[in-house]
């Protein structure tokens, strides 16, 4: 599918993975809208350095409400630039880390949990189903009739997830499960959806964490042996949003790297 003169939905699109999936659909001359917790002057602030193709929707998607707003907001966006929508990226995540049982034996406290799915599972769903309403009324493009893209963000940890990941890594398995049944929930539409499965990243998400286990991620990158930086990632995007072959699948962005316990 082609990215210009389309607008994408990405949630999370003010930092890290999402904001560089929006770079990059800009520059192959897309629109995008931008759904996250910033409050209105960060998200102004995030236009002017993102420019006219892009456009900021403050948005929490644990709540339904929330996210209606801003999909409301963007379709109605989408009727002034007349750029139709071409797909949504799910793309806000938290990490939240806790073991089932810590090292003073403590139990893992249920409200994290809630919250973890809240956003990694619960956020994920509904803005697809919102936003597909909308995508599944563009004209289909091209020989094959396409009308949009899913691309969901898993992680490694959706298949080697690490201590004190029980409740993350499921949330990310659970989004690499959706990739093939949504992709045949949605290929009457024109829709295909494709599920990211990034290893450790540079971005917000990972900056606190500790140089001894960053290290020891690292050291799992068989080649090349470093971190992945945002532009490794919105390459694959835009690949993606590009390649009509590519549906129902989960792709691992890992230089090789299967993570350790830790
Ligand atoms: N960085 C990594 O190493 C890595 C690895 C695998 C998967 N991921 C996944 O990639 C996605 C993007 O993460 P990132 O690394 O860019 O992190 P990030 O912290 O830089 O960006 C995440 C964005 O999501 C937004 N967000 C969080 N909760 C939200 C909510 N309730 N409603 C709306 N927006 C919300 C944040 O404000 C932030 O802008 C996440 O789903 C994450 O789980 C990241």
């Amino acid at each position: 599918m082609k990215i210009q003169d389309r607008t994408f939905i990405i949630s999370g699109g003010a930092s890290g993975l999402g904001k560089s999936s929006a770079i990059e659909i800009i520059k192959a001359g897309g629109y995008v809208s931008v759904l996250d917790l910033s409050d209105e002057e960060d998200g102004k602030q995030l236009e002017k350095e993102l420019g006219p193709s892009a456009k900021f929707f403050h948005c929490n998607v644990t709540e339904t409400e929330s996210i209606a707003k801003a999909v409301q907001g963007t379709v109605d966006w989408v009727k002034q630039t007349g750029k139709p929508l071409g797909g949504v990226i799910p793309g806000a995540g938290i990490g939240l880390p806790a073991a089932i049982l810590n090292c003073k034996g403590q139990a893992l406290n249920m409200d994290d949990v809630d919250f973890v799915l809240s956003v990694n599972f619960r956020g994920v769903i509904d803005l697809v189903r919102q936003a597909a309403v909308h995508i599944a009324k563009v004209d289909p493009e091209g020989p094959d009739g396409e009308r949009g893209v899913v691309i969901l963000v898993s992680s490694s940890s959706a298949f080697d997830g690490q201590y004190g990941q029980v409740a993350y890594a499921a949330t990310k398995g659970a989004v690499a499960s959706m990739a093939l049944p949504m992709s045949r929930d949605l290929a009457a539409w024109g829709i295909r959806v494709v599920a990211i499965a990034p290893s450790l990243f540079n971005t917000n998400l990972t900056a606190g964490m500790s140089d001894r286990v960053r290290k020891a991620i690292e050291d799992t990158f068989v080649f090349p042996n470093r971190a992945g930086n945002p532009p490794d990632f919105s390459i694959l995007v835009k690949h993606i949003i590009e390649n009509p072959m590519l549906n129902g699948a989960v792709i691992r962005l890992d230089g090789a790297s299967r993570l350790s316990k830790l």
